[in-house]
C-alpha cells in the first residue's frame, strides 16, 4: 500500500457516485475517497443522484475538494451526492410507462466528464448494473459496498449496516418499558429486503423473545406457544422482530407498488401482530422503522469501515486493479472479483453463529 502522503502520479480524475438506497456513512465514504486522491494530487468528480447524473446534459456533478468534503460531512447521514434506486438504465421507467434502454447515454456521460475511473458505491443491485455499463462501455471500475441490509458477498460488513442495526437495537430499548408497563407484545418491523441479517442482530442485541426471518419459514402456533410460556414463566410483555420479507402464512411476502412502479416490502407486522392477539390474547402493538434506519449520523463503526474502504478503493484505482470491490474480511479490507458478488446476495445462513445464539439464547425463530 503506498505511504499516507502518497506520490503524485500522472494526473488522475475519478468520478464517484453513490447508487441504490441511501444508508448512514455513505458521505464518511465519499469523505476518505477525496482525502485519498487528494494524496495522489488528483481530483474527483461527484456525480450527482448515481446514474441519473450521467443521462442529464450538461452531465451533473460536483468537484469535491478537502474543503467541502473533509471531515464536515464524515458525521452527516444521506449522501451529499443524492441517489436513486429506480432508474436502472438498461430497462429505464418513462412516462409513459414503457421502458428504454438508456446505458449508451450514460457511458457518454462517463465521457464527457473525462473522468479515468468511476468508484461507484452501491449494493448487489448497484454493482450489477455498474458493471455491465463498465464492460459495455470500457469504464474502469472499483466497487465500494454499501446496504442497511448487509447482503451483498464476499464481505463481512457494508457500509450503513451497523447503525441500522443500532437503531432498531434502540427502537427495542425504547419499545421494552412501554411494552412492560401496558403488558403488551410489541411488534417491530425492521428492513432487510430478502436479509434477515438486521432484525437477527438487533432482536438479539435488544433482547427479543422472537425473531422471524424470511431465511427461516414460522408457524405461528410455535409463536404462540413460546409467548404463552413466557408468560407462565411470569413475564408480562414480550418483543417480536419481524424481518419485511419474511412471507405471510400463503408465502407471499407482503409487498406495495410505489408509484414508480418499484415494489417495496411493508406490512407483515401487522399481519403477525393479529395473530399473536388471535392466539394468545395478548394486547399487541406494531412499531414499522422503515426508513428510520437508514438515516441518523453514522456509528463509529460505519465511519470506520467507510473510510477504510474509500481509501483501499483509490488504491486500487492507484494501483489499475479495476472491476473489483473492497470488502472487510478478517479485520482487513481486501478487494475481490465484483464478478464474484454480483447476483450472490448474502442471506442469514441457518448455521451461522448469531443464528446458533439466539437459539441458545432460547429466542423463538419461528420452527420451534
Ligand atoms: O436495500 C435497502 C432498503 O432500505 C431495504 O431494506 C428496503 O426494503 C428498501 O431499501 C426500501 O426501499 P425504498 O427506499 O425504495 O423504500
Amino acid at each position: 500500500m503506498p505511504a499516507a502522503t502518497a506520490k503524485s502520479s500522472p494526473a488522475r480524475t475519478i468520478g464517484l457516485l453513490t447508487s441504490g438506497g441511501d444508508c448512514a456513512g455513505l458521505n464518511a465514504v465519499i469523505r476518505a475517497v477525496v482525502a485519498r486522491a487528494a494524496g495522489y494530487g488528483w481530483t474527483v468528480r461527484g456525480i450527482h443522484q448515481g446514474t441519473l447524473g450521467l443521462m442529464r446534459r450538461p452531465v451533473e456533478f460536483t468537484t469535491l475538494d478537502r474543503h467541502g468534503a473533509g471531515t464536515r460531512i464524515l458525521r452527516l447521514g444521506g449522501t451529499i451526492l443524492g441517489t436513486t434506486n429506480t432508474g436502472n438504465p438498461f430497462a429505464f421507467p418513462m412516462a409513459d410507462g414503457s421502458t428504454r434502454d438508456r446505458s449508451a447515454e450514460v457511458i457518454e456521460g462517463v465521457r464527457l466528464m473525462d473522468v479515468d475511473a468511476v468508484i461507484g458505491i452501491g449494493g448487489d443491485g448497484s454493482f450489477a448494473i455498474l458493471r455491465r455499463l463498465a464492460q459495455q462501455g470500457g469504464i474502469p471500475l472499483v466497487g465500494i459496498p454499501k446496504t442497511i441490509d448487509n447482503d451483498v458477498g464476499a464481505t463481512e460488513r457494508s457500509v450503513g449496516y451497523d447503525t441500522a442495526v443500532m437503531v432498531a437495537t434502540e427502537a427495542l430499548d425504547r419499545l421494552t418499558p412501554t411494552a412492560a408497563s401496558h403488558d403488551r407484545v410489541m411488534v417491530l418491523e425492521v428492513m432487510g429486503r430478502d436479509a434477515g441479517h438486521i432484525a437477527l442482530a438487533a432482536g438479539i442485541a435488544g433482547g427479543a423473545d422472537v425473531i422471524l426471518l424470511p431465511e427461516i419459514p414460522y408457524h405461528m402456533e410455535a409463536i404462540a406457544a413460546h409467548i404463552k410460556a413466557l408468560r407462565h414463566r411470569g413475564r408480562n410483555f414480550a418483543l417480536v422482530v419481524v424481518a419485511e420479507a419474511v412471507p405471510d402464512r400463503t408465502g407471499e411476502r407482503v409487498r406495495r407498488q410505489q408509484a414508480s412502479g418499484a415494489f417495496t416490502y411493508g406490512g407483515i407486522g401487522e399481519i403477525i401482530a393479529h395473530a399473536i392477539a388471535d392466539l394468545t390474547g395478548a394486547e399487541t402493538r406494531v412499531t414499522v422503522l422503515g426508513h428510520v434506519q437508514r438515516g441518523s449520523q453514522p456509528t463509529w463503526n460505519d465511519r470506520l469501515i467507510a473510510q477504510a474502504f474509500g481509501v483501499h478503493a483509490v488504491d486500487l484505482v492507484a494501483a489499475g486493479r479495476f472491476d473489483r470491490m473492497v470488502a472487510w474480511q478478517n479485520r482487513r479490507v481486501v478487494d475481490v472479483p465484483l464478478g464474484d458478488v454480483v447476483d450472490r446476495p448474502q442471506t442469514v445462513e441457518l448455521d451461522s453463529p448469531l443464528v446458533l445464539t439466539a437459539r441458545g439464547l432460547g429466542i423463538c425463530l419461528g420452527d420451534s
